[in-house]
This record gives structure tokens, sequence and C-alpha cells, in this order.
């Protein structure tokens, strides 16, 4: 198979958000998951987790989006504020039914933001809280002046204000975040939104200048395309972003480890299918946005698998495997051709739930071959987009997939980077890499591969792991690479 990669096609920069995630207070994501608190004997700055921290760094994690989900339609920020001891536990009643003793509150999850270097992207409630609520949350959040609010960050011990660039007014106000009609959200949402005000841009001559705070309307299942029509029709011209959620099933072999190749082949179809269900909403928007102001954020996507045999039902406990590895490279693949649109993705949930990166067991961590995938990827962030066309066809494997799916960008230095997947759970993949008159000086990258359930495990976190590609060639220019069966790879290649 030859892919084409011509730096003259070169499109739109690829947010470095869309490689965001995804923390609600859900089952071990934030309490046994980041949060262990100042006085726990495993390493943690302020109460974080050190191991975690680093594990997201190393990944060039751009964004988290917090605190929810449905839990975000329930929560009170101001119970989460001040001394400890003073914050009043509540009852979880979306997940397991568990208290709530709201120790990572708005501090914490800002210091987290802070320590992994990310933007921090916080979801208010629409569902059970005021606009007075939200208003005076975004006050605390970003007012530097001397507003009630601001005032009573500085007693908390925060004296600056936090830069805030993405704002959600809502999550899933169609389900978990109230059961509303689209037309009755439309209006909540110009409503609420008016009263997000960004205090960082209030009174400066130079408000231009300040980087703008996004509000994200809360959107639909990537499905309902009725919703992503009335948003965009009454309330689009308010809003900076419209949400879609977008998960994907394996199929009838449901099972997180144990299932056959044939469930391998069906995720990559149905993976593949959310294309279409994105493209259809996005030209809803090209027609009420046409200049793509309004970006499509997909802060929610990824697997959903069986919970853990014996965990709590409600904690959405998951493993991770190849397949839910070679899904969410297929999804990122997808993010990726629509620069200009998609600009905001999380995935469903960074530690312990749904597609996790991470897993944690005490003081045990294990990172997952999503995590791998996320890893290989990061040289796509702002880099710029440039179509890969096939010039031998992939042959049709199973389902009549493709036997390979690619994705190419172009970075800052000149180097293409390049990132494929080879679809084939039983053969080998020879591709050629060309890139339409410019020679190839080197090539190096890695790769991640293994069985279809191939995961790992507390006793075996290695088992999939990135390792150097080896089988790998530069012949008259082209890129030459062998890729075994379920191989993720990810090469930059230098020019002459
Ligand atoms: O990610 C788990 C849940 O899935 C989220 O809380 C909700 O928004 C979605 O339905």
């Amino acid at each position: 198979m030859k892919a084409v990669i011509n730096t003259r096609n070169k499109k739109g920069k690829i947010s470095r958000h869309i490689y965001g995630h995804f923390s609600e207070h859900l089952g071990r994501c934030i309490y046994g998951g980041y949060w262990v608190g100042e006085d726990s004997p495993i390493p943690n700055v302020n109460g974080i987790r050190t191991d975690i921290v680093e594990a997201m760094k190393a990944i060039k994690v751009p964004n988290i989006r917090w605190p929810g989900g449905c839990f975000a339609d329930d929560y009170n920020w101001m119970d989460g504020i001040g001394p400890k001891e003073t914050r009043p536990p509540i009852v979880n009643t979306h997940w397991g039914g568990v208290l709530e003793n709201n120790h990572f509150g708005t501090h914490e999850f800002m210091d987290l933001c802070e320590q992994v270097g990310c933007e921090p992207y916080i979801c208010g409630n629409v569902g059970s809280g005021t606009v007075r609520e939200m208003r005076n949350w975004v006050e605390y959040l970003t007012d530097d002046g001397n507003s009630p609010m601001a005032q009573l960050r500085r007693k908390n011990g925060r004296d600056r204000a936090w830069n805030i660039q993405f704002f959600g007014i809502g999550n899933e106000n169609w389900g978990c975040g109230g059961y509303m009609k689209a037309e009755y959200y439309a209006n909540e949402f110009r409503r609420y939104a008016t009263y997000v005000r960004n205090y960082r841009e209030m009174g400066k001559t130079n408000w231009w200048e300040v980087p703008p705070l996004i509000k994200i309307a809360g959107g639909a299942n990537v499905e309902d395309l009725q919703w992503t029509e009335t948003l965009m029709r009454e309330a689009g011209r308010f809003m900076g972003g419209l949400s879609v959620h977008c998960y994907i099933s394996p199929g009838e072999e449901s099972h997180g480890t144990v299932f056959s190749k044939k469930s391998w082949y069906q995720t990559a179809v149905n993976t593949l299918k959310k294309e279409s269900l994105l493209k259809q909403n996005m030209s809803i928007m090209d027609y009420y946005d046409p200049e793509k102001r309004v970006l499509l954020a997909v802060d929610e996507w990824g697997i959903w698998v069986d919970n853990e045999p014996g965990t709590n039902p409600g904690f959405l406990y998951q493993q991770n495997t190849m397949r839910s590895a070679m899904s969410a490279a297929l999804m990122l693949h997808i993010f990726q051709k629509y620069p200009e649109r998609i600009r905001l993705c999380n995935l469903a949930q960074t530690i312990n739930v749904l597609q996790a990166i991470i897993l944690t067991e005490g003081a045990r961590m294990v990172k997952t071959p999503t995590y791998h995938v996320f890893d290989l990827f990061k040289n796509h962030q702002d880099s710029y987009y440039i179509p890969a066309e096939w010039d031998e066809k992939p042959e049709t494997i199973q389902m009549g997939l493709p036997n390979a799916d690619i994705s190419a960008s172009c970075r800052d230095n000149g180097n293409i980077f390049v990132t494929i997947v080879n679809l084939s759970a039983d053969n080998k993949a020879e591709i050629v890499l060309n890139f339409a008159g410019k020679k190839a000086k080197s090539a190096k990258g890695g790769f991640i591969s293994g069985e279809v359930t191939a995961h790992n495990t507390f006793d075996n976190p290695d088992t999939v792991h990135v390792r150097e590609l080896s089988d790998i060639r530069i012949v008259d220019g082209e890129v030459l690479l062998g890729l075994l069966p379920c191989e993720i790879a990810a090469v930059e290649v230098e020019f002459e």
C-alpha cells in the first residue's frame, strides 16, 4: 500500500485541544485516582498524585474537562471551596450513591491543571443550579479585581485569578442534565451564557488581546441531529462552541478483555461510522456558521465496554485492550481531518473510568494501551493536517474495512509526522510513504502491537508498551514500513 503525502496540500492546524481528557467525580477517577490527600504515603503534591501528573505531562495533555458529565448538573461549586473540614459532604446521586466529601474542588482542580501544565475546561450546572451560582463561579475564577467572589477566592488562599479558556454551560441537558427539550435548553443556554463573563477582559483597553472565554453549549448525542439543528438555529450566535458526545460500542462482544477477533473488526467498523455522524453535525453547523467561528467540541468520546466483573456498577471501571487503542487511534484520525471545526475533544475518562488512560490500585499505577496511543500521537498536536492519499489502495479486509488507516501532519520544523493503524488482526501490512517529490532523509518512530485482547495489569504493566520501530527503511526517498497485525505506529520523517 502506498500513501502519498504532499506538503503542498497542507490544511488547517490540528488544535492540540483535540487531545484533551475528561475527569468526572465518578467512581475512582478523582478519589483514589488523582486525589490521595496531603497526608497520603503515596507521593503527592498538595494531595495530587505525582506519578499521575508525570504520566499526563509526558503525553502533553492539553486540557481537562471537569467536574462532569452528569455530576456537573448536580454540583454546587460553593460546596468545594474553603477549609476542607467545613465543606459539606453530599451524595453522588448519579454514580453509585457514594458520599462525596468535596475535598477536591475548584482550587484542587486548578492546581491539578497547573501541575500538568494544561488548560481547565469547566462545566457549569444548568440542570439544578442557578444563573447566579454560575455567574459567581466565573467571577470567582476570573476576576482579578475586588468583586465579592474575588475577595472570597483570596480568603481561600488564591490571590491571582485563573485564566479560563473553555466553559461549558451544562451537560447532556437532553438527558441527565434536566431532560430538557432542545428549544427550552436553547433559551436556557442564552440566559446562562449572558452572565458567564470573562472578568479578565473587563475594563481593559486592549480587551481584544485577552484570550477569549469560549462558552460551550451542551450538545447532543452525536446521532441527535435535531438537537444540533435547534441549538445552532436558536443560540448559535451566542456560543463559542457546541458539544457532541460520541461513545463507541464494541458490538455483541462487550467484555473488556475476553472477545474474539470479530469484535476487533466490529469495533473498527463502529468507530469509523462515527465520521459520517460527525460530518452531519458539522454540515448543520456550516449552514448556520459558515465562517466556522463556533467550534465543535467532542467533549466526551471513547469506547464503552462492560465494567470489570465484581466492581461497583456505578463506578464504570473498565479494562482497556489493543481493541480500545485501535478505536482511539481511528477516532483521533477522524478528528484531525476537520481542523477548522473540531477544535476540542475529551476522552472519557482519564483514570479508572470507561476508556481510561491510567488505572490505579493503591500505590500502583498502570498505563493502558490507550495511554500509549496518546503518547505515540502527541506530535500531531498543533501541526498542520495533510490529507494522505492512497496511491495503491489498501485492500479490503474483514467487514469491508480497509487494511490500514493513516493520518499525516506537517510540524513547525518541516518534518512530516505520520500515524498508521494496521486494521488487520491477522496479517502484516507493508506500507510505503511517498512525499510527492520530497526525499526522506531519515525516519524514526515507535509502535504498539499485540493480540486484540492484549492489555496491561498491575502484575504485568508493560504487556503493551511503546517500542522503537525497527522494520523501517528509506528507498529512493520513500519510507518503507512493515506493520505487525494490530500494530499502531507513529513515524517522524526528516527531509533532504
Ligand atoms: O462519562 C460518563 C457519563 O456519560 C457522563 O457523566 C455523561 O455525560 C455521559 O452520559
